[in-house]
């Protein structure tokens, strides 16, 4: 195919033009003003649960003010999703935390809550535990939260690739007590850069604007205590996100019809798709396959093999434990062998693009089967 088919790229509308020109027209080009404020309260009506939004330059930016909030300090353990992307991890060491990498389970490849609980056993003093929820894809959130209340800690939950998916009908991004959505280009609804704190607690969104605007005390000079960043979202961008936000359900509806064809293509290869929870509603994000052990099929070669097509594909996020920035930092598994690194070996992710035609599909399954 002469024209590339990409994994998932920004999907505009008419209505974030507008929002931007309101800025323009009234000259708000700044790190604040009213599509911000706006953008927090729209996002948070429709999260539900409570939640008061900042809205920040970056997913990752959240995470790390999430990371502060959570009081992470000098040495601290922190218990981590090992099979995310690094974004997830790296704000913890920011603060000089050490990342205790947990392994994924087989039904939703997020957090195991088995080897949660073991990491605890092994860990006691830890206090703060980093969740991501794959792909879209909800974790077990009943277990985990029980896990972290039984030892009193705080949960961080990172739902950047999660924005719209529920679990037992609420929310991804509303479990934690501090929870992160990112709108990278590359996410289900995007501000081309840009991500959300959320937090139940006013005095928390509060602190972290504070520190998101380089930690100016109340004095009619400039008066430091604290260090600080500059990590607000521009009000031109946050209108993008307010465009954005009036087609999230539609995007999510793509994604899983996207999702669906694959999976109705695929039924009788040796593979499954990227599995989730009954009771649960992913987003589907990203559509992923598992290849079956000795199915004649190696994971890199399909991916090799699409790209040779122009279809794009990437591999599963590669593991935090198996990361050499991240060596020698402890990792916690069930079980005898660990779980994500064989879905890591023969997973891949599919192009889903929401702009992607039925034909263009077709070719990339086309392709997938005759690998097989
Ligand atoms: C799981 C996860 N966490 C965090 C991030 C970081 O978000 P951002 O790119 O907005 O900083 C991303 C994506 O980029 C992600 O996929």
């Amino acid at each position: 195919m002469e024209k590339r088919i990409p994994l998932a790229t920004p999907t505009m509308h008419a209505e974030e033009m507008s929002f931007i020109q309101e800025a323009f027209d009234k000259n708000w080009i700044a790190p604040l003003g009213f599509n911000c404020d706006n953008f927090e309260k729209e996002l948070c009506d429709y999260l539900g649960e409570g939640q008061h939004g900042l809205s920040l330059c970056s997913g990752t930016a959240a995470l790390h003010l999430a990371v502060k909030l959570a009081g992470v300090k000098r040495g601290d353990v922190v218990l981590c999703s090992d099979m995310t992307f690094a974004a997830t991890v790296n704000p913890v060491s920011y603060e000089g935390g050490v990342q205790v990498f947990i392994d994924s389970e087989r039904q939703t490849w997020n957090m195991d809550p088995a080897a949660l609980e073991k990491a605890f056993e092994k860990y006691p003093q830890a206090k703060v535990v980093v969740l991501a929820h794959l792909y879209g894809t909800p974790a077990k959130m009943d277990e985990i939260l029980e896990i972290c209340r039984r030892h009193g800690a705080v949960l961080i939950e990172d739902a950047a690739e999660a924005l719209s998916a529920a679990y037992h009908g609420r929310a991804c991004g509303t479990f934690g007590s501090y929870n992160v959505v990112s709108f990278n280009g590359n996410k289900i609804i995007t501000t081309s850069g840009g991500g959300m704190l959320l937090t139940v607690r006013p005095e928390d969104r509060n602190k972290a604007f504070f520190w998101a605007t380089q930690a100016r005390e109340p004095f009619p000079w400039y008066q430091h205590e604290e260090i600080g960043y500059n990590y607000r979202m521009s009000n031109v961008v946050a209108g993008i996100g307010r465009g954005q936000l009036l087609h999230l359900e539609e995007h999510r509806e793509r994604k899983t019809a996207i999702y669906r064809r694959y999976e109705k293509a695929f039924r009788d290869l040796p593979m499954i798709m990227n599995p989730y929870l009954p009771d649960t509603k992913p987003n589907f994000w990203l559509s992923c396959m598992l290849l079956d052990e000795n199915c004649g099929v190696d994971a890199m070669e399909l991916i090799a093999l699409l790209g040779q097509h122009n279809v794009e594909a990437r591999p599963i996020w590669k593991p935090m434990h198996m990361q050499p920035v991240f060596a020698g930092h402890d990792f916690i598994t069930a079980g005898e062998t660990a779980v994500d690194e064989d879905i890591f070996k023969r997973g891949l992710c599919l192009p889903s693009d929401i702009k992607m035609t039925e034909q263009e599909q077709d070719y990339v399954i086309d392709i997938i089967k005759s690998a097989f």
